[in-house]
């Protein structure tokens, strides 16, 4: 496991450049699958799931090439096989995606079904009812999806309207596009990153309309076709960054964003008394006081974001007076407030409700993060901490957030890195 040190107390100043979205990047990836020639992608990250997902593509017959940092060639001309290997898909869920693509394109596609993860039971039955309703037989071999199809066929698929799942709508669509006929996708999620992979379909020739609403029409295609696309800035990245320059009372900005993707979390960042100034793709937050506390329940976009929920309780932890957090989305995400208790918050979780008492100051302690975004808050918690501390498990940060430690030093956070190599991240 790695470990992070972390010297707190240190107001975060200056400005960081955010990179392109992990979760929006990861379903373009999959989505060259489509296409039967050039796709060049834009704004890519350089973290681990993306090289997993680069390695996925690879098995699988793709070719990819970075033709400079940020710019990845993939070939999916030739397609060799249809079989996702379970290495791959063990370390990453989103390696699931190239589900939807290998039965479009080649009428089948044999995937281990991913199993729950440390974030709660995360099952792909959307995923898998969806694949049926386009006409494909999708049976379990010893928890593997083998799923045939001839041509796909459109239909309508109603999705669960309360999760509005993310990853069934991206790995629908993108099924969809090749099928033969309409498909309508009802109670779609609208999150930026689906509308993020429908813009590169299109930009491939593929039909769409209804992006960014809860209904999306696709029309199928014969083909796709090569071309090029950028993705989008992370706005998770970018909403860790600006809790970090809230919990320790600085001034940060973040540039290369969308702002409007973030217009929730600033809404409520406002709330705690923190000062922001935005334009379309930049966002400075000052804070000089505590922040006041606050109250959020998690939701489908445009809710605020799961995946800051964990990076807001450590605002919550260090606010004035009491805050209450609602996880609607996974049932087993507040797996890292027992570490922020160690370090002297005061956080007693019910079911999917937070109770957070603030606390005047929060103390460096050795402590693990067994998750991406739980590591993100603790070390934001570290950061705003008095003293020490040492963060293992440092390795999950490397999944989604690109050079992390480089980038709160240019802040002036006072931190270092103590790898191991023995271990994979795995989640
Ligand atoms: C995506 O996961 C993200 N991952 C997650 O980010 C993010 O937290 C999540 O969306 C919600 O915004 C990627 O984009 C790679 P869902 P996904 O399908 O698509 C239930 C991070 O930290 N559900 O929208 O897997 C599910 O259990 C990660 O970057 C089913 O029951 O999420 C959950 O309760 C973690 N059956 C809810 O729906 C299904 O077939 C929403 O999940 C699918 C989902």
């Amino acid at each position: 496991m790695d470990i992070l040190h972390i010297e707190g107390g240190q107001p975060l100043h200056g400005t960081v450049q955010i990179s392109g979205s992990k979760n929006g990047t990861l379903p373009l990836l999959a989505a060259s699958l489509l296409i039967k020639g050039e796709s060049i992608i834009r704004n890519v990250p350089d973290i681990h799931d993306v090289a997993t997902m680069i390695s996925m593509l690879r098995t699988l017959g793709a070719k990819c090439t970075f033709l400079e940092a940020g710019v990845l060639k993939i070939d999916a001309s030739d397609i060799t096989s249809c079989k996702a290997p379970y290495d791959l898909v063990r370390r990453m869920r989103g390696s699931f995606y190239v589900a939807g693509p290998l039965l479009a394109r080649l009428g089948e596609a044999e995937v281990p079904l991913p199993g729950g993860c440390v974030i709660g039971s995360r099952p792909v039955d959307y995923h898998i009812e969806g694949f049926r309703m386009l006409g494909a037989d999708v049976r379990d071999r010893h928890g593997e999806m083998i799923a045939r199809a001839g041509k796909l066929q459109g239909n309508t698929i109603y999705l669960d309207s309360r999760t509005r799942s993310v990853g069934a709508t991206i790995n629908l669509m993108m099924a969809a596009t090749l099928a033969e006929g309409t498909t309508v996708i009802e109670n779609a999620s609208r999150e930026p990153e689906v509308i993020c992979c429908a813009g590169f379909l299109r930009a491939g020739g593929a039909r769409i309309q209804g992006i960014g609403s809860s209904r999306i029409v696709i029309e199928g295609v014969e083909q796709l076709d090569s071309c090029e696309y950028e993705s989008i800035p992370d706005r998770m990245e970018a909403g860790t960054f600006l809790m970090g320059g809230l919990v320790t009372r600085g001034d940060v900005t973040v540039t290369n964003v969308r702002a409007d993707h973030l217009d929730v979390v600033i809404r409520e960042l406002l709330r705690t008394g923190a000062q922001i100034d935005r334009t379309e793709d930049t966002i400075r937050l000052r804070a000089r006081m505590r922040p006041t506390a606050i109250e959020i329940a998690t939701g489908p976009y445009p809710g605020f974001p799961t995946d800051l929920q964990p990076t807001v309780a450590v605002v919550g932890c260090v606010a004035v007076g009491t805050s209450v957090i609602e996880e609607t989305i996974f049932d087993a995400r507040y797996n890292y407030t027992d570490e922020l208790n160690r370090m002297g918050a005061d956080i007693a979780v019910k079911e999917r409700i937070a109770i957070i008492r603030g606390v005047e100051r929060l103390y460096g302690a050795p402590v693990e993060a067994t998750d991406l975004r739980a590591g993100a808050a603790l070390a934001l918690a570290g950061l705003a901490a008095e003293g020490r501390t040492e963060l293992s498990g440092a390795q999950n940060l490397d999944r989604g957030y690109e050079r992390f430690e480089e980038k709160l030093s240019s802040l002036g956070a006072r931190l270092s890195r103590e790898r191991d190599r023995s271990e994979e991240a795995i989640c």
